[in-house]
C-alpha cells in the first residue's frame, strides 16, 4: 500500500515521462510542435484544386490568426514565409470557432508549407500538394461512413496518411450524431491522415443522412450552403462531382448537373461522381434510392465512368450497367465496350456498424462486409481500383510519393470475384 506522498511522487514520475516522450517526439518532428490555440486541422477541396485550397482549423476564442505560407519550407517560423492571409471566414460552431483561410492562385502540382499564428504563438507547421494541371496520373481514396467505431476509423485514417493519396472523398456520414462532441472526436481522428512529414490529406466533403443539420458541413468544410459542386483535375483527364443525395436530385441539383455534365462529357476523360445514398443499396433491410436514382439516366446519357456510393456499411463493385426499367431494379450489364456505361462502387465501411451484403443484384460483381475503403488511380489510359482492407496500418510501408499506386508492403486488399484491381479503360 503506497502512502499518499509515495502515490503523488509516482503520478509526478509518470508526467515527467510523459512530457520527456512528447519532447522527444516533437524534437524528432519539429513541425509537430503546437504553442497556439489552433487545432483540428482540415485541408478541403472543394472547386479548381490546381489552384484553390481550403484551409480549416478550430479555436477556442475569436483570435484573428493568421496563415502564413510559401513553396519553400520556413518551419515554423511564420515570418520567413512569402505569402500570408488572414482569415476569410470565421463561425462560432459547437463551442468553438471553425476557421477558415481560402487560398487561391496557387500553382499547379505543388508542395506548399504553413503555419498559423495567433496571440498564442504557433501551428504545427503543414504542408500540402495542389492538384496537377496537366493529364498525368494521380490517385485517391473513397469512402465514407466513419460513424460509431473509432479504432477502425482512425485505423482507415492512418492508412490514408501512409498511402499519400492526392484527396480523400469522403462520401458522408462522418459522425452518427451531429453535435459537438462527435464533430470534436470525428476531426481529432482525421488528424491521423497527417503523414509522418506534416502532409495534409485534402478532404472533398459529401453529406450523409447523419450530418442532419444542413449548416455542419458548411460550417466543418466551408462548402456552399447546399453542399454540391465539381472539380477538375489535369485538365480534361478528370472531372469529379460531390452530389448531395439528402436534398432533392432534381430541381437545382439536376439542372446543374445536367448543365456541367453537357459542358464536360465529351471533352473530359473521365467523370466520376460520389455521393451518400446509394441508388440500390446492397442490404437488404435498406429502402431503395429513390432519390439518387434520379442521376442514373443523366449519368448513362453523359457517360460518367464511375460512381462512388456509401450508407449501406458494406462493400460492392457492379459491372459496368446501364439504367433500364425492365432490369433488376433498374439497371442491367451494358453490352460489352459501350462507352457510356457505369461502374457504381462503395458502400460505406469506415468504422460504421457492419451489415451483411445481403442484397446483390444480376449486375453486382461482388459484394462483401468488411471495414475498407476504395483507392484508385486515375491515368489518361484508365482508371484502376483496388479496395483497402482497414487492417494493422503499422504494419503498412509509408509511401514516400504521393500517387505512388504499387502496393506497399502489408497492405491488405479485397480479393474480388473478377480481380483485386477492377480496370476500366478510357474510353
Ligand atoms: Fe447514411
Amino acid at each position: 500500500m503506497k502512502t499518499p506522498i509515495q502515490l503523488r511522487l509516482s503520478i509526478a514520475l509518470i508526467g515527467v515521462c510523459l512530457l520527456a516522450s512528447l519532447s522527444i517526439c516533437s524534437a524528432n518532428r519539429p513541425w509537430q510542435s503546437n504553442s497556439s490555440n489552433t487545432s483540428l486541422f482540415r485541408l478541403v477541396w472543394l472547386e479548381n484544386p490546381t489552384s484553390k485550397a481550403t484551409i480549416g482549423w478550430s479555436q477556442p476564442s475569436n483570435d484573428s490568426a493568421i496563415l502564413y505560407y510559401g513553396t519553400v519550407d520556413h518551419g515554423r517560423e511564420t515570418k520567413k514565409y512569402k505569402h500570408s492571409q488572414k482569415v476569410d471566414r470565421q463561425q462560432n460552431y459547437d463551442d468553438l470557432y471553425q476557421c477558415f483561410v481560402r487560398l487561391e492562385n496557387l500553382q499547379a502540382d505543388r508542395v506548399y508549407y504553413f503555419c498559423i499564428e495567433d496571440q498564442q504563438g504557433v501551428s504545427p507547421r503543414f504542408q500540402f500538394q495542389t492538384a496537377p494541371s496537366n493529364p498525368e496520373r494521380f490517385t485517391f481514396i473513397a469512402g465514407g461512413d466513419s460513424r460509431n467505431f473509432r479504432e477502425p476509423r482512425v485505423h482507415a485514417n492512418q492508412l490514408c496518411a501512409r498511402l499519400k493519396p492526392l484527396f480523400v472523398a469522403f462520401t458522408g456520414d462522418m459522425i452518427n450524431r451531429c453535435n459537438a462532441a462527435s464533430w470534436k472526436a470525428w476531426l481529432s481522428d482525421w488528424q491521423h491522415t497527417v503523414s509522418e512529414d506534416g502532409s495534409l490529406t485534402p478532404i472533398v466533403p459529401h453529406r450523409g443522412n447523419h450530418e442532419i443539420r444542413p449548416e455542419s458541413l458548411p460550417n466543418y468544410f466551408d462548402t456552399n450552403k447546399d453542399s454540391y459542386y465539381a472539380f477538375s483535375i489535369g485538365g480534361d483527364l478528370f472531372r469529379y462531382y460531390a452530389l448531395n443525395s439528402e436534398i432533392p436530385a432534381g430541381g437545382d441539383q439536376l439542372k446543374w448537373l445536367e448543365y456541367d455534365l453537357a459542358q464536360s462529357s465529351k471533352k473530359v476523360t473521365h467523370l466520376i461522381a460520389g455521393y451518400h445514398k446509394p441508388m440500390r443499396p446492397h442490404v437488404s433491410a435498406k429502402r431503395e434510392g429513390k432519390n439518387p436514382y434520379t442521376w442514373a439516366p443523366y449519368f448513362y446519357h453523359y457517360g460518367v465512368d464511375l460512381v462512388i456510393e456509401s450508407d449501406s456499411h458494406v462493400i460492392k463493385r457492379t459491372y459496368p450497367v446501364r439504367p433500364d426499367l425492365a432490369g433488376e431494379e433498374g439497371f442491367v450489364i451494358a453490352e460489352k465496350e459501350d462507352p457510356n456505361a457505369t461502374v457504381y462502387i462503395g458502400e460505406g465501411c469506415w468504422g460504421a456498424p457492419l451489415r451483411k451484403a445481403n442484397d446483390a443484384k444480376s449486375w453486382t460483381q461482388d459484394a462483401a462486409s468488411f471495414n475498407g475503403f476504395d483507392w484508385i488511380e486515375v491515368s489518361p489510359k484508365s482508371i484502376k481500383i483496388r479496395t483497402v482492407k482497414v487492417k494493422h496500418p503499422g504494419r503498412v510501408e509509408e509511401h514516400t510519393k504521393r500517387s505512388d499506386y504499387t502496393v506497399p508492403n502489408g497492405l491488405e486488399l479485397w480479393a474480388a470475384k473478377g480481380g483485386e484491381m477492377l480496370r476500366l479503360n478510357a474510353d
